[in-house]
């Protein structure tokens, strides 16, 4: 689906799937150089991930894997809980390996900070991160960031695997939920 199917759910639209395809593109030729002759091992956190997951793996042009991890977050609601479990373990041993987090969003940055503390105890060679999204506040987070697609306003955003209430996920474009969707 796209803006026009839920037009009247979306306060604003920020960018366009056409916006999203591009962007991950660049990023994928960015990750193609930086990782060429590695054996890179792309990690996508569940559920939002599976999109940009999907999307720039096939955009890349050299070999990687693919693994998955799930982790708690915002459940139904829009503020983060800053309660973070893990639901779903990597089947991968991660030691001695170039590992790159794939992330729908960061906000706050305390699911993120949370897993890479996690990951980097298990003796990656390397441990970088890619969001397709940013919100303001994660430039405050201590965790650094190696790959960026957009940086979104301080709102709820739904679609390209961003969810509400398990819904939008399939939202081809990428806009802010208006706020009778969910007072
Ligand atoms: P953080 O711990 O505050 O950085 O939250 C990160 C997680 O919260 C993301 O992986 C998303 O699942 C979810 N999230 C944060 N902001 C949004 C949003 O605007 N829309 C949908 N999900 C969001």
């Amino acid at each position: 689906m796209d803006a026009n199917d839920v037009s009247g759910e979306l306060a604003s639209l920020h960018y366009t799937g056409a916006e999203v395809q591009a962007r991950v593109k660049e990023i994928a030729a960015q990750i193609d150089a930086d990782y060429e002759g590695r054996r890179l091992l792309l990690v996508g956190v569940l559920s939002g991930a599976v999109m940009i997951m999907a999307d720039l793996s096939r955009a890349m042009k050299s070999h990687c894997e693919m693994d998955w991890m799930a982790i708690s977050s915002y459940g139904a609601g829009t503020q983060s809980s800053g309660v973070v479990r893990i639901l779903k373990d990597l089947n991968t041993n991660i030691e001695g390996r170039d590992v790159l987090v794939v992330e729908d969003i960061i906000d706050t940055g305390l699911t993120l900070a949370y897993l890479i503390q996690n990951l980097q105890s298990r003796k990656p060679a390397s441990l970088e991160i890619m969001t397709m999204f940013r919100k303001p506040e994660a430039l405050s987070s201590s965790v650094k960031v190696r790959y960026v697609g957009f940086d979104l306003p301080n709102e709820f955003v739904v679609g390209y695997g961003l969810d509400y209430a398990g819904r939008y996920r399939n939202l081809t474009d990428v806009g802010t939920l208006a706020p009778h969707v969910y007072s």
